[in-house]
């Protein structure tokens, strides 16, 4: 399973990206709202940073708009795959540029159908969004499993893009279960990493090295 990140924060991404896990990004317009600065130039530092797929969101209601603006989010940089949402005009869009060549990220997908529709519009990604559902008390992960049973199945290209990733348990279910791609928020990457065990280890270690060189130096 590829790791990617879902922020649009460079700093977060900078941090993380030093750690030589990540494959991409994936951003969407309440992560774009949370910085500041002009929305290309961020693309193209995220696309820097990950050197890998970015995905930026197109925000509009119509098949011919959204097929403009994803041309032109496409034409930014060769690793920005268009995000649409997985509804009836996200489908008109996503196999309208699918044809010409641009990858497209199908959001906001919540069941097995609706990442069937996707895969067959030509989506490169889907992402089934897990935390949502934990939100109304639902399962999120057992969605997931669904959405990854029936690609698996169907021999699908269509990646399965873990989305709305709330806890290191969603990672970790997601990699057992085979998603293709976790999205991750930066914090959720730091609780993955962060073990009371290992911290405790490291400063034995460093103690007991000091030790013997304190003895050595005597
Ligand atoms: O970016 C798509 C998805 O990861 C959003 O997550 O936490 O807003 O449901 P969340």
């Amino acid at each position: 399973m590829k790791l990617f990140i879902d922020t649009a924060n460079l700093a977060d991404i900078e941090e993380i990206a030093g750690w030589g896990v990540l494959s991409g990004a994936t951003t969407n317009p309440t992560l774009l709202a949370q910085v500041e600065g002009d929305e290309d130039d961020i693309y193209r530092r995220i696309c820097e940073l990950v050197d890998g797929p970015v995905s930026a969101e197109v925000v509009a209601d119509d098949v011919p708009t959204m097929v403009s603006e994803g041309r032109r989010l496409a034409a930014i940089d060769p690793r920005i795959v268009v995000k649409l949402p997985t509804s009836r005009e996200g489908l008109g869009a996503t196999s309208a540029l699918a044809r010409e060549g641009i990858r497209v990220n199908m959001t906001l997908c919540f069941t097995a159908n609706q990442a069937i529709l996707a895969a067959s519009a030509g989506a490169a990604y889907v992402s089934p969004f897990i935390g949502r559902y934990d939100d109304i008390n639902e399962d999120g992960l057992g969605h997931l499993a669904e959405i990854v049973e029936a690609f698996a199945a169907s021999a699908f290209d269509t990646q399965v893009l873990a989305a709305s990733v709330r806890t290191p348990v969603h990672v970790m279910e997601a990699a057992r279960m085979g998603a293709d791609v976790a999205t991750i928020p930066p914090k959720v990457f730091h609780q993955m990493l962060h073990h009371p065990l290992t911290a405790a280890g490291i400063d034995q270690f460093n103690r007991d090295h000091a030790a013997r060189l304190a003895r050595k130096d005597a």
